[in-house]
């Protein structure tokens, strides 16, 4: 569970192949491009810089990546949709290097979004801030929990608990989970080396969601509010973390 410097300069590396797709999605989404030129890109940097998916086959997967556009959730498969003005959605990336895993999913918005949607994806990235800032050898769990859950009270958002961060390391999904709500204090104890998912999901009304029963992967909410998700792999250091999904 604790990561040695060769398997932490491998997550670093399949951290930054994760980060330029994040980083170059947000640069050709413009209304009118389909989501497969997004999970092309993926296809393409993943090759080019030396990583694997860690999506594509995942239990049957058909894709790179994940495109959740709008009141999507999670888990949407890239498909002939244009975006559209207006349009925000998570782009989930999994990629390993060496073996060693990174997942982590940005929020790409497609030109001027509007006021509502604005403070649901500022919410969202705020409370994956707060969490990610509490960090170090020593806090738990709980604590996580509590700034993401505390964050969406403070907005009026909903948290979904039934998908939820999770550890990571040669595998993408490792135990413990990482919930979006806790109690300060309480809960699974982090130390240096340790490296996990913390990926808040905030709806804009009721938490209610399904698996789209069509294509058996996209999760939706129940009556078409919006919904955002955002994800980064956090390494815990000697003072504090450090995200592992950048440039
Ligand atoms: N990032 C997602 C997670 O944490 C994984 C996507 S599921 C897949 O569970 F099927 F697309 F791989
Ligand atoms: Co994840």
């Amino acid at each position: 569970m604790i990561k040695n410097n060769q398997e932490l300069e491998d997550m670093k590396r399949a951290g930054f192949i994760v980060a330029k797709i994040h980083q170059r999605a947000q640069e050709i989404s413009k209304p009118g491009v389909s989501l497969l030129k997004i999970n092309e890109l993926a296809k393409e940097y993943i090759k080019k810089y030396g990583g694997k998916s860690l999506f594509l086959n995942y239990e049957g997967y058909p894709a790179y990546v994940c495109t959740s556009v709008n009141s999507e959730v999670i888990h949407g498969i890239p498909r002939d949709y244009k975006l559209k003005e207006g349009d925000f959605y998570t782009l989930d990336v999994g990629v390993s290097y060496n073996g060693m895993c990174v997942d982590a999913a940005a929020i790409i918005t497609v030109g001027k979004i509007e006021e509502k949607t604005k403070k649901l994806l500022k919410a969202t990235k705020e409370a994956l801030n707060n969490a990610i800032k509490i960090v170090k050898p020593g806090a738990t769990l709980g604590d996580i929990g509590y700034e993401i859950s505390s964050t969406a009270a403070k907005y009026g958002y909903n948290v979904s608990n039934e998908y939820v961060g999770h550890f990571i390391g040669k595998n993408m999904h490792e135990d413990p989970l990482v919930l979006n709500e806790g109690k300060k204090g309480e809960g699974f104890k982090l130390k240096e080396g340790m490296t996990f998912c913390i990926e808040p999901i905030f709806i804009d009304g009721d938490e209610d969601l399904f698996v789209d029963p069509l294509d058996k992967w996209t999760v939706r909410t129940k009556h078409g509010e919006n919904a955002a998700h955002i994800e980064h792999t956090i390494l815990v250091t000697k003072t504090g973390w450090e995200i592992l999904d950048k440039l």
